[in-house]
């Protein structure tokens, strides 16, 4: 159930969070993709790969993720004696949405000599059928350790998939989703913007299409991009992932420039991710107040997806989370 802020009236909703995060034992968990209030009163702020890690080390009682679902129900796989809270449980993402459990079976089925190689952004159920999750973060590092010679199936991501296979010259069958927000940026905008700054690098997210990634300086996940503005000695950047994550660069490198790529009607609003967007400060209040909407996941589900999130765990223990894939 969404309480709407207008219930709140007369609440001081961050002393209340502040309230409830020490008598819960709470620890608040946030995407780069999520609004700069969320991010700012967040413990800890990062990528799939550190959220996760995070989730599966913490000794807090209650892990409010301030993400999308996939991203708590991860955290419920990894913490399954923690309660997890999604402030709305409906933040989903089109690539989960994009590849249903019984279709991805009935594909690794048709392909019985291919293990599945799959992005974290899926559902707990395409986990549970898949061999061993990757970030983009640590796609790159986990792809190099798989033999070559091994047949391989990525989803739901084309275009990380894409991405990789261009990279390392490796044939993948790729499962067919988008994420919506990436899908959106424009290649004439973009190379627009480019042409009234033309000494500004581009950093793009693998999950952006060929023709964008193509224009990038530097491809990699939402940390890998955060590390690459911090160490360029432009003061300028172009930014082609969502742009919430511009808030975090202008806190930890406030004296440089950084500007979001855009969609096809030449602004970057329209790349805002509209499931991240859907939690907000007084929802994550409710959710710790009435520690709901929580995620549950049936014991048997949860040990099998477990067995490809290990993978990724152990086979990423390499990688400090700060987006390998590097430059292109
Ligand atoms: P990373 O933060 O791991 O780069 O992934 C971004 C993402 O897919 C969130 O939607
Ligand atoms: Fe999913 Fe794209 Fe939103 Fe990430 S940005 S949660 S991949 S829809």
């Amino acid at each position: 159930m969404t309480v709407m802020p207008a219930d709140l009236s007369g609440i001081d909703v961050r002393a209340e969070i502040e309230r409830l995060r020490k008598e819960r034992n709470a620890v608040i968990l946030a995407h780069y993709y999520q609004r700069p209030e969320l991010q700012d009163l967040a413990d800890f702020v990062g990528d799939s790969l550190e959220l996760s890690r995070k989730a599966a080390e913490t000794d807090a009682d209650v892990i409010a993720f301030c993400g999308v679902k996939f991203m708590a129900d991860t955290a419920k796989i990894l913490s399954p004696n923690k309660i997890v809270v999604l402030p709305d449980i409906n933040a989903g993402c089109s690539l989960e949405d994009s590849c249903p459990p019984e279709k991805f079976k009935a594909f690794r089925e048709a392909h019985p000599d291919h293990i599945a190689l799959t992005y974290i952004n899926c559902s707990t159920e395409v986990k549970a059928l898949s061999d061993i999750i990757v970030t983009s973060s640590s796609a790159e590092t986990i792809l190099q350790q798989i033999p070559a010679d091994q047949k391989i199936i990525f989803g739901p991501d084309r275009h990380l998939g894409g991405y990789l296979s261009r990279k390392f010259n490796r044939e993948m069958l790729l499962w067919p989703g988008v994420c919506i927000v990436h899908e959106a940026f424009s290649e004439t905008e973009l190379l627009k913007l480019k042409a009234q700054h033309p000494g500004a690098p581009i950093a793009a997210h693998p999950e952006c299409p060929p023709h964008i990634v193509d224009h990038a300086d530097y491809v990699g996940s939402t940390s890998g991009i955060l590390q690459y503005a911090a160490t360029i000695p432009q003061d300028t950047l172009i930014v082609a992932t969502e742009p919430h994550i511009i808030h975090q660069m202008q806190l930890s490198i406030p004296n440089k420039t950084f500007i979001g790529a855009p969609g096809a009607d030449g602004n970057c609003n329209c790349n805002i991710c509209p499931y991240m967007a859907l939690n907000t400060l007084e929802k994550l209040y409710v959710a710790l107040r009435d520690l709901t909407p929580r995620v549950e996941i049936e014991e048997p589900l949860r040990l099998a997806a477990k067995k490809s999130l290990d993978r990724m765990l152990e086979m990423a223990s390499g990688t400090i989370g700060k987006g390998d894939l590097g430059s292109r």
